[in-house]
């Protein structure tokens, strides 16, 4: 039976999430990809026991995530009944609706009647009796807001999820969401954003600042742009990378102006003594609203590099103008 690392909360530091009760780790795990019924259990299983050895106490999850959907969940209710739940009280475990999930008119995007049956069926597969976080996944342009908001909120006072929040709304609409959740009293503990390097679409339209104002917290996913911002595809496309293995990052991404980009960031890294996925990871930091960095991983070495790495998340001043260089060319 697992037994957890004593020293774990002793290799990584934990942000406030915006004007909450709540500290997440600089870094948290993500389920998308590698945790499905096609992936390796084992392999699986290590990846989240390293991570929570670090002090990675966050794991991200939604109904879709697998393949098949759904099935991260049950793998990840398998590692808690195989020792990680004896630890659920330090555990922060979310998962997510939105996207399509079961066929018919109520098997995605915002209504009352997917949430809450969503969640209803992420708490089966999980075995879990509550989520620490429920996010609506993506904004709905049909449903009304008020009806999505509601539903999170009755969720929350139901005792299912103890918070609430959003992922991927665009400015105006994540102020409508945020300002209709604090009139319910039901506040939006973090919004779920896309950004990185190769992502500075939230950072642009001044997301950051807003949410920072807000009291709300921001989570980055794919700090790493699913692996580009890393060395691994400078000399070719491995075997064992997303790009060969996984649709979602397609191998025509790798172009040679891309690559050229990559490998200049790649030599910043270097004179900081740092490999480009500890960097990316550093970049996404510096913001002040950024609660953590949600990482996903094949294998628990790259989570060992990524929680290492976090000893040098300050860049100087030319750095950061040497990086905004090679981004904007
Ligand atoms: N809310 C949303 O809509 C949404 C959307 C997407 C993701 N997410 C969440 O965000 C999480 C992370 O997303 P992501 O997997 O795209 O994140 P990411 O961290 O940008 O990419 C993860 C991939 O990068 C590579 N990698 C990780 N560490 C590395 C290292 N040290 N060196 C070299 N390569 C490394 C691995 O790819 P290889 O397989 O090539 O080794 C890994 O699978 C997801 O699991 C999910 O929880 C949310």
């Amino acid at each position: 039976m697992y037994t957890a690392a004593t020293e774990r909360y002793h290799q990584l530091s934990y942000r406030r999430c915006g004007r909450s009760g709540i500290k997440l780790p600089l870094i948290s795990l993500g389920l998308w990809h590698n945790f499905g019924s096609i992936d390796d259990y084992n392999n699986a299983e290590q990846m989240a026991r390293t991570a929570f050895d670090l002090g990675i106490t966050h794991f991200d999850l939604a109904n879709n995530y697998g393949p098949e959907p759904g099935s991260a969940e049950r793998t990840f209710a398998q590692i808690l009944r195989n020792g990680l739940g004896k630890y659920r009280d330090e555990l922060f475990i979310s998962s997510k609706a939105g996207f399509l999930m079961w066929p018919g008119p109520y098997g995605e995007w915002g209504s009352r009647k997917n949430l809450i049956a969503s969640c209803e069926q992420s708490l089966k597969r999980l075995g879990l009796e509550y989520l620490d976080i429920f996010y609506h996944h993506r904004p709905d342009p049909e449903t009304p807001l008020e009806e999505s908001m509601t539903a999170l909120a009755d969720i929350v006072r139901s005792g299912k999820a103890l918070y609430a929040g959003i992922s991927n709304y665009p400015l105006e609409r994540a102020r409508q969401a945020i300002a209709i959740l604090r009139d319910l009293k039901v506040p939006c503990l973090l919004h779920q954003i896309n950004a990185s390097m190769l992502n500075r679409r939230y950072e642009e339209e001044g997301m950051f600042e807003y949410l920072d104002q807000e009291g709300v917290g921001a989570i980055l996913f794919s700090p790493l742009a699913q692996g580009l911002l890393s060395d691994k595809y400078l000399h070719g496309i491995p075997e064992n990378s997303r790009a060969k293995r996984n649709h979602f990052l397609k191998e025509s991404r790798l172009t040679p102006e891309l690559l050229a980009k990559i490998d200049r960031l790649n030599r910043i890294a270097q004179q900081r003594s740092q490999s480009l996925a500890q960097m990316a990871i550093a970049w996404v930091l510096q913001f002040p609203s950024v609660s953590s960095a949600l990482i996903g991983a094949s294998r628990p070495e790259q989570i060992r590099e990524i929680v290492q790495g976090t000893e040098n998340c300050t860049f100087n001043a030319d750095e950061l103008a040497e990086i905004d260089r090679v981004l904007k060319e």
